[in-house]
């Protein structure tokens, strides 16, 4: 696995020799890959094995968001933590005995499969809602407020970290251990595309407040030379 990636590309597609190719590039770059929802829903278990087979040392993030009942979830993770994966994550407003649970079948399943115990991430407030829309579902209170208590249950239940935006690592920083990881998304190069994100920040500005990692999809995955495109990335953020 490398080190330390900083980048996760986020592979949304359904087409598993394209996530193959960025697999491929992410290997080159020495960067790791995000696999979510649409990947998933194509190609199962089986299409992550598959990349796994043809990149044994890339860092993988299965980014698949469980929220449900604390049992389905444990269920759940025990079997995708047999994939051999990097991190996932659960959503954390699934609350405390939900992600106690999803921890314990993320190392049941590892376990049993012989393979490393993937970190299990909790989502805090997708970087896709501002308040607005927060308020329309019945949350109240600011984003940092929802954020930092979502913060606080995710270490509570043991989790080892979270998925945040960038507008809220200063915070997490100055609140949280040191060691709590930090997967921030909602992160646009200067002059990309924001699509549906609404609380963004480049990639160099989200490193300097604190990300450990960062997750990018459009703006590498739509870009003509996506190789290109992450080595500038980290050559802008060194
Ligand atoms: O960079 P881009 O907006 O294309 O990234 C989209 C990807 O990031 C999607 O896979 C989406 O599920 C994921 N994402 C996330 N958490 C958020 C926002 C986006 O995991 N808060």
């Amino acid at each position: 696995m490398s080190q330390n990636p900083i980048i996760y590309p986020s592979i949304d597609t359904p087409d598993i020799d394209h996530a193959l190719h960025f697999a491929k590039i992410a290997e080159k770059t020495k960067q790791g890959l995000k696999l979510g929802l649409e990947f998933f829903n194509s190609n199962g278990p089986q299409g992550v094995a598959k990349i796994r087979g043809a990149c044994p040392d890339l860092s993988f993030f299965l980014d698949l968001k469980y929220h449900d009942i604390p049992n389905t979830v444990r269920a759940a993770l025990r079997e995708a933590s047999k994939l051999d994966v990097d991190y996932i994550n659960v959503h954390a407003s699934g609350g405390i005995e939900m992600m106690k649970y999803a921890l314990e079948g993320a190392q049941d399943g590892a376990q049993k499969a012989g393979v490393r115990v993937p970190k299990v991430l909790g989502v805090t407030i997708l970087t896709s809602l501002d308040e607005e829309d927060m308020e329309l579902i019945g949350f109240y209170g600011s984003t940092d407020e929802l954020v930092m208590r979502l913060a606080r249950l995710t270490d509570e239940a043991g989790l080892s970290g979270i998925v945040c935006s960038a507008m809220e690592i200063e915070m997490i920083r100055r609140n949280m251990r040191k060691d709590f990881t930090l997967m921030v998304p909602g992160i646009r190069p200067a002059g990309s595309d924001i699509g549906d994100q609404k609380r963004i920040m480049t990639p160099k500005q989200a490193l300097d407040a604190g990300a450990d990692h960062l997750v990018i999809g459009r703006p590498i995955t739509g870009a003509e030379d996506p190789e290109k495109m992450i080595e500038d990335i980290l050559q802008d953020c060194a």
